[in-house]
């Protein structure tokens, strides 16, 4: 019922000819593949050149962060209908490093939420406790919270399309990957949290897994009820390991 989404976040790397060759490959290893929903976020500078390569392909576009502005004097800022415009048709909003980095908040990734949406775009709003958080015991408490606040004030109809990425802070570019038990018991939760909010909403919201996903641990992830797919760094970046993720079925 929810089509597997294996969404690439390139953070920064790759400059545009090494997107488009990226792309070129990508296109025709992945050319068959029907089942699974590809998406690729690659930085603003690369997005145009990336969507050009994209024609004539299933595989989408996304970029890796939006401000809530239409337009205006925010210097530095991107606005979503410059993501439209650019060819997206997703948007990471609130990765940890954005939180961590940038002084990012639930309010911010609200708004950031609704612009998007208003835009026309799909929201992959990111959520995900620290070590620190989980050794503490309060994973659900903070995960909880991001999802209540961070997705808030959405009408059902807008709740099912979205897609939540959860991305444990300690398994994000550490190797460390959660136990396909530790992810599907918090991606369970975020989904009864979400029932809460939106009622039938939750069961159509694909909810991401993120945080060192790789091709020998990505089929045990994928085998789980709550996982419908992977929000990955590293392994997006090397077109074999993510041409394996897209496969995970095989
Ligand atoms: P990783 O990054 O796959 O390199 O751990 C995931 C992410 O930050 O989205």
């Amino acid at each position: 019922m929810r089509k597997p989404l294996m969404a690439g976040n390139w953070k920064m790397n790759k400059t545009i000819p090494d997107a488009v060759s990226f792309i070129k490959e990508l296109k025709n290893t992945v050319a068959d593949v029907k089942d699974v929903e590809i998406l690729v976020c690659p930085t603003f500078t690369a997005l145009y050149a990336v969507n050009n390569e994209l024609k004539n392909s299933s595989a989408k576009l996304g970029a890796q962060n939006i401000f809530w502005e239409e337009k205006g004097a925010f210097t530095g800022e991107i606005s979503p209908s410059m993501l439209k415009d650019a060819g997206c048709s997703y948007v990471i909003i609130g990765h940890s490093e954005r939180r961590q980095y940038f002084g990012e908040t639930d309010e911010t990734v609200n708004k950031k939420t609704k612009a998007a949406i208003a835009a026309g775009l799909i929201p992959i709003v990111c959520v995900g406790e620290t070590l620190k958080e989980r050794e503490e015991n309060i994973t659900f408490k903070i995960i909880e919270k991001q999802v209540k606040e961070g997705i808030a004030n959405l009408s059902v109809q807008e709740a099912e399309n979205i897609v939540i990425a959860y991305e444990p802070v300690w398994a994000i570019g550490t190797g460390k990957t959660a136990t396909p038990e530790q992810a599907q018991e918090v991606h369970e939760f975020i989904r009864k949290i979400y029932r809460q909010m939106y009622a039938t909403a939750a069961d159509k919201v694909r909810i991401l897994y993120g945080g060192s996903v790789n091709p020998c641990n990505v089929s045990d992830l994928m085998k789980k009820n709550d996982i419908d797919g992977g929000l990955v760094g590293g392994a997006s970046l090397k077109i074999e390991d993510f041409a394996k993720l897209i496969n995970f079925a095989k």
